[in-house]
């Protein structure tokens, strides 16, 4: 038994929230289940069906814990990081198979997931120690003049479920790391994977109230949440409907906000591309997750002089991925989400269809266990102004789009409200740097897939993507950070 679990129901492990250092039930008593989306008549676990009492208590406890950990030196919360990235790394392979019982990517992917939140925990004890301040020169030569950096205070945190450890982690660690207290809302699909996350930072040390979990639904829980007047900063990653509403109630009442909202991806395929790489990164970008990610390829923008020949060869690979149980060795695709997420792009796919759009593979529904499947699915000579050019499907879907060269395939690439990610995959070096120069994308890929992130740098998107706001990196310090200039002036003398 971990010690996030309260109690079980029938076998089945009933999960708390945990707030200012203890696992609790949600104070209504309330619980919901989760099941796996590959075999749903497994039960993942019972988890607390919060209320707004119950993030009040959250935030009182990170509003309590805030000076005493901002005050904290730099060396010891490192130190706590450094730890807690052992303690994960310790049960990397428990939290991966976790990861894939409750979200359905393939066991492969939920390791390097996991392994992938050890390393941003790693990064951040290391990026806590690097200055923080800056020394001016002052117009007065007594004065020494110099900025330091100082955390925000307590902030609220809402989390997806396609990356349910890398990016709480990626939002948390950073906000724990540069002084401030966290509450975290994670998606209600992916709940055993942040019960981990707790667990470990639990273990590790973590002042009681620097972290906090709770969970339960949007309106009961991130809405209190992000209009709770002592959370001075929020973080979400999700839709772009939610997002722009969290962005108006939190920038409202004056608050910071981090966004990192939807992606429609085009990786541009070029006619002197090698162009067995480019289709294996194409097919990485698309497939990978079964397609959710909010980098994931979902425009194939290709030459037209190669783009039968490229439709005809994605075809037959993506037909030949291996679609199933994301626990067997074999499987590449595993389930989307949910029964609601695979009628609505089984929906996608019959409304492609009834406009006259070519399907070249997939589409159907495979029934393996009552899972949510969608077959890996790839349409030929899509208009990029239609839906499915327009639109982030967030599943298994590729649509290939023909253009005449690179200056129209970047016009094309860049016709659309997003601009998260982006490739190209070329042999010319004045071809790239023209399409780095030319790209709306935050985060521009030459002979790569779109999906990736690595948390030394800033992640983002152009336009619709991140409404200007990046996370990691040097970024993750800045927006975690306020800024106070001082101008230290000696006592006059002789006084
Ligand atoms: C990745 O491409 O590995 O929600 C990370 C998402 C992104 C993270 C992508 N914020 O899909």
């Amino acid at each position: 038994m971990t010690t996030g679990q309260l109690r079980e129901i029938d076998g089945i492990p009933v999960y708390g929230n945990f707030i200012g250092g203890e696992w609790v039930a949600a104070t209504s008593g309330a619980t919901f289940e989760n099941r796996n989306p590959a075999r749903p008549s497994e039960l993942i676990g019972h988890f607390a069906a919060s209320d707004r009492g119950d993030v009040a208590a959250a935030v009182t406890a990170a509003t309590d814990a805030f000076p005493g950990w901002a005050s904290t030196s730099a060396i010891a919360r490192a130190n706590i990081l450094y730890t807690a990235a052992e303690r994960l790394n310790a049960r990397l392979g428990e939290v991966a198979r976790d990861l894939t019982r409750e979200e359905g990517k393939t066991l492969r992917e939920a390791i390097g997931e996991t392994s992938r939140a050890v390393a941003i925990l790693r990064y951040y004890a290391g990026e806590i120690q690097q200055p923080d301040g800056e020394h001016y020169p002052s117009a007065n030569p007594h004065t020494f003049l110099f900025t330091i950096r100082e955390p925000l205070g307590p902030v609220g945190i809402i989390t997806p479920w396609n990356f349910p450890i890398a990016i709480p982690i990626w939002k948390a660690i950073p906000a724990i790391a540069f002084g401030n207290t966290v509450v975290l809302k994670p998606a209600s699909f992916t709940l055993l994977t942040t019960v981990h996350i707790a667990e470990v930072l639990q273990e590790a040390g973590l002042p009681a109230g620097v972290f906090s979990l709770v969970t339960g639904s949007a309106s009961q829980v991130g809405d209190p949440l992000v209009r709770d007047e002592r959370i001075v900063g929020i973080s979400f990653t999700g839709s772009d409907a939610v997002g722009n509403g969290i962005k108006r109630i939190a920038s409202e009442r004056g608050a910071k906000v981090q966004l990192e909202l939807g992606g429609k991806n085009p990786a541009i395929v070029l006619a002197d591309a090698d162009l067995d790489h480019a289709l294996t990164q194409v097919i990485n970008g698309s497939m990978l997750s079964a397609g959710q990610k909010c980098t994931a390829t979902s425009r194939a923008i290709v030459d037209r002089r190669i783009s039968d020949e490229v439709t005809a060869r994605l075809g037959e690979r993506i037909a030949a991925l291996t679609v199933g149980d994301p626990l067997a060795d074999a499987t590449q695709i595993g389930p989307v989400i949910s029964d609601e997420a695979v009628t609505r792009l089984a929906g996608a796919v019959d409304r492609a269809r009834a406009e006259g759009v070519t399907l070249v593979t997939g589409g159907t529904r495979p029934e393996i266990e009552g899972g949510h499947y969608l077959a890996p699915t790839l349409f030929a000579d899509v208009a990029n102004e239609s839906f499915l050019g327009q639109d982030e499907l967030f599943g298994p879907v590729l649509g290939v789009i023909p253009v005449d060269g690179l200056d129209e395939a970047i016009a094309v690439a860049n016709q659309v409200r997003y601009g998260l990610s982006a490739s190209i995959f070329t042999r010319d070096l004045g071809t790239a740097m023209t399409f780095i120069r030319g790209i709306q994308a935050g985060i521009v890929h030459v002979n790569s897939e779109t999906a990736g992130a690595e948390p030394q740098v800033p992640f983002g998107g152009y336009k619709g993507s991140s409404s200007y706001s990046r996370e990691q990196g040097k970024a993750a310090r800045e927006f975690y950070t306020q800024l106070k200039t001082v101008y230290l002036d000696p006592p006059p003398t002789g006084a």
